[in-house]
């Protein structure tokens, strides 16, 4: 298919998650690498900012957010109504050609987005509705890694609603299939929010109540003492992986602070790791994207057990963190694919999953 360039792609970033100023350090970091090089010529980019309320801001605020790189306080955003902030799209984003969404965590990474630009028929970069939700419940991404034989931890799913009902029957459960320690996950968040280690039966029904204060949807996990290793994924019909990274951290897991407090923890690209167990880890991550039918780009979060060689699959990620020191752009920049190129193959897989649902006439891929 022929495209007249310049493409007009619009870049939406922010978000009601918790993790918008993630999401708007990786726009800046994409804008710029939309900037460069023969990208200048490829693209025309229109930046929309969804602020924490979901109001939708256009090109003049969403530049100010990105140049400041945090978010936008109600003072500082001018009169909705005055100003083209609305619920809704801002002036000038219909007339956007491909949508480049870098929204992290839940309302952008979990298939609503896609939903909105999939009935708009236009392109966009990323998964698909199917993709999208399905990563990010961590129910729904499990049963899938499931059904697919991919190697995870044990792990139980729970409803808030059977806590409440029954507490010690729940605890009961939990620890006679997993034990201790064991990891309390609320089913969809990001950036380890809601999520505790627990060590004992009061650790674990607090640890409960907490994820149940966020998410219905719950899910324990025994816990193991593992390496981290990431994989990143890049395609739609021909999924490519990258070479492995590794997380490394003092801390005892990879918890919020340690995430996102500057020298908490560094990544080791390549992961020091046998060649044999990186070929497994990179097919595992394709099996991944394939089992929740997850496209365009991918990160794949594995726990590695060196002493007993097992590998497990812990989670995916479809819309990863993109800031400039963030694992997956650093995962192709080492497998040999600069940044700049990175985002213009993302823009190409837009259109190619575009042309699949067209071809198809659904929503999923
Ligand atoms: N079963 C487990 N065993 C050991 N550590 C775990 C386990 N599950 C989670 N963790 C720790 O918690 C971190 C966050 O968990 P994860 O499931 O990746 O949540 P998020 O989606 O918020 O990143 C992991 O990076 C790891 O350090
Ligand atoms: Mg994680």
């Amino acid at each position: 298919m022929m495209t007249q360039l310049p493409t007009h792609l619009g870049l939406v970033f922010g978000g009601v998650s918790g993790e918008h100023a993630v999401s708007i350090r990786s726009a800046a970091t994409v804008l710029a690498a939309l900037g460069r090089g023969t990208n200048t010529e490829r693209y025309r980019v229109s930046c929309f900012y969804i602020d924490q309320r979901g109001r939708w801001w256009p090109p003049s605020v969403a530049q100010r957010v990105l140049e400041r790189g945090t978010p936008a306080l109600a003072a500082d955003l001018p009169d909705p109504d005055r100003h083209g902030g609305f619920r809704g799209f801002p002036a000038g984003a219909l007339e956007v050609e491909v949508w480049f969404p870098v929204l992290h965590g839940p309302n952008g990474e979990d298939g609503t987005i896609q939903g909105l630009f999939t009935l708009m028929q236009l392109p966009f970069v990323g998964s698909g509705v199917l993709g999208s939700a399905v990563g990010m419940d961590k129910q729904a991404m499990k049963a899938a890694f499931a059904a697919a034989e991919l190697p995870q931890v044990p792990y139980c799913c729970l409803d808030a609603a059977e806590l409440k009902a029954a507490p010690d029957a729940v605890l009961e459960r939990l620890e006679t299939a997993l034990g201790y320690p064991c990891f309390v996950k609320p089913a969809n968040m990001g950036s380890s929010v809601g999520i505790s280690k627990a060590s004992d039966r009061p650790g674990l029904l607090a640890g409960l109540q907490l994820a149940a204060t966020l998410d219905p949807r719950l899910v324990v996990e025994q816990g193991v003492k593992a390496r981290e290793l990431e994989c990143a994924v890049l395609g739609v019909g021909q999924l490519r992986a990258s070479v492995l990274g590794e997380i490394c951290f003092e801390a005892d897991w990879y918890d919020y602070d340690t995430k996102y407090s500057d020298g908490s923890s560094h990544t080791v690209i390549p992961a020091e790791v046998p060649a044999e167990l990186a070929q497994r880890a990179q097919a595992m991550a394709i099996a991944a994207c394939r089992a929740v039918a997850a496209a365009g780009l991918s990160r794949v979060d594995f726990f590695y057990d060196e002493n007993s060689g097992d590998l497990w699959i812990n989670e995916i990620n479809t819309l990863p963190g993109f800031t400039s020191q963030s694992m997956y752009p650093m995962l192709w920049q080492a497998t040999g694919l600069p940044l700049e190129d990175l985002v213009h193959e993302l823009v190409l897989g837009a259109r190619e999953s575009f042309g699949q649902r067209h071809h198809f006439g659904g929503a999923t891929a």
